[in-house]
């Protein structure tokens, strides 16, 4: 039988890459039903090829122009935020591949998670924001989940050369992003267009200027405390710009276990479809031989603050990572938009960071989502307010 596949965010550069994969792996998956925002033409491309049973666009505009495109289509077309809850919840579904970005993607998580799926995440936001519930959600619920971060997928395969107790440090690489050897004043002026031009992969707009802050490497620090069950301190970022290892893991007796690929996204993300198995795929093969050398280097804390306040929140705990994430969230869309400067995304991370009362723990959702609406209305204030907001050299 094949295994029924949803794809929450098909319209994204992680959803694309999922729906190519699938489609290489026919018969033995299938798409049964695929969710996007905004981008009406792509997603019906998407609908007229993959055909799925069930088509959601969340924004309600949107799915009205869809509806009329799609006459023909013989599914169902759902609309509104909720409609992500009820694909992630199809009884009829095996496997959800969460590749929405950012907090909107957690409820549909979680709908995953309570409904015994096994949650292929890319969305690393809500594990940052809600790890704790996501992960005990999924116990309770017999659900599996599984990383798709490229990262977490290195990690994860290399965590099968021994046991958790083994384990003595997770070492995350980190490309170092467009700025690793540009001097900090001339980073924190960055335009748009630097920021979004990434040295090793190509991905949504986000996580591009999220990698160039590297407070992507700080949000995957916070995601692998816990999709792996470890303390902070049992996890270390190496900066390694060719993006070939993915991650390693020190064991005890002093092995390290390294996974290596291409940077392509497909393979991790057929691994966690097919996981435990490995089967052929559409990914290129790696050529060290081509490559030559693979280097690494320490990362610059000083220079990269987003980083080091991941390590900070990380240890905190509680409330701190859902500020950390809505205040960059409202921040990197700013920045995008041409608002701030690239240097102001941390000042206000750091001033969301101050101004919030902490709370050690958060486990119902909707405390989570009351502090997440703080963060992003006060950092929607800071910008109203930027002259005050220095950018720190
Ligand atoms: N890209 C990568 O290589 C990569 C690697 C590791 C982890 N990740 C993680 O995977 C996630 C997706 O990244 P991406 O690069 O694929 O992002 P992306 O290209 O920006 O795609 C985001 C997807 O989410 C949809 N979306 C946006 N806002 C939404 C909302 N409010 N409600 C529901 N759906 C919404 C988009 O739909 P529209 O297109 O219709 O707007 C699109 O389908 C992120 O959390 C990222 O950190 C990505």
């Amino acid at each position: 039988m094949a295994k029924k596949v949803a794809i929450l965010g098909s319209t994204g550069s992680i959803g694309c890459n999922a729906l190519e994969v699938i489609a290489a792996l026919s018969p033995a998956f299938e798409v049964t039903a695929i969710s996007a925002h905004r981008s009406v033409d792509l997603f019906c491309r998407q609908v007229q090829t993959a055909r799925p049973a069930v088509a959601a666009m969340t924004d309600p505009q949107a799915a009205k122009v869809c509806r009329e495109r799609l006459g023909g289509f013989k599914g169902e077309i759902l609309t509104g935020p909720d409609s992500l809850v009820e694909i992630a919840s199809m009884p009829e579904v095996d496997i959800v591949v969460c590749a929405v970005v950012g907090a909107a993607g957690l409820p549909a998580a979680l709908a995953a998670a309570r409904a015994g799926k096994t949650l292929a995440i890319a969305n690393k936001e809500p594990l940052v924001i809600a790890g704790e519930l996501l992960t005990e959600t999924a116990r309770q619920h017999g659900a599996t989940i599984l990383p798709v971060d490229s990262e977490h997928s290195a990690v994860f395969q290399a965590m099968r050369s021994g046991s958790r107790a083994e384990v003595d440090k997770v070492i995350l690489t980190a490309s170092g992003g467009p700025f690793r050897t540009t001097a900090i004043e001339q980073m924190c002026r960055a335009t748009v267009q630097q920021a979004l031009n990434h040295p090793t992969w190509s991905m949504g707009p986000k996580i591009t200027v999220d990698s160039a802050s590297m407070m992507n490497k700080a949000l995957e620090v916070i995601e692998a405390v816990w999709l792996f069950g470890l303390p902070v301190d049992k996890i270390d970022v190496l900066i390694h710009p060719e993006s070939v290892v993915h991650s390693m893991v020190e064991f005890v007796d002093g092995s390290v276990i390294a996974q290596l690929g291409t940077p392509d996204m497909k393979l991790p993300i057929q691994y966690a479809l097919t996981y435990p198995k490995r089967v052929r795929g559409v990914c290129e093969r790696l050529r060290l031989e081509q490559l030559g050398k693979l280097t690494f280097e320490p990362p610059d804390l000083r220079k990269f603050r987003a980083l080091a306040l991941g390590f900070e929140v990380a240890r905190s705990g509680g409330s701190a990572p859902v500020v950390f994430n809505a205040a960059n969230e409202v921040a990197v869309n700013a920045f995008l938009a041409g608002r701030i400067p690239f240097g102001t995304i941390v000042e206000l991370i750091e001033r969301s960071l101050d101004a919030h009362t902490p709370k050690s723990r958060i486990l119902s959702l909707d405390d989570l989502m009351a502090m997440d609406a703080w963060a992003r209305a006060y950092t929607a204030e800071c910008l109203v307010d930027l002259p005050k907001v220095m950018i720190r050299k």
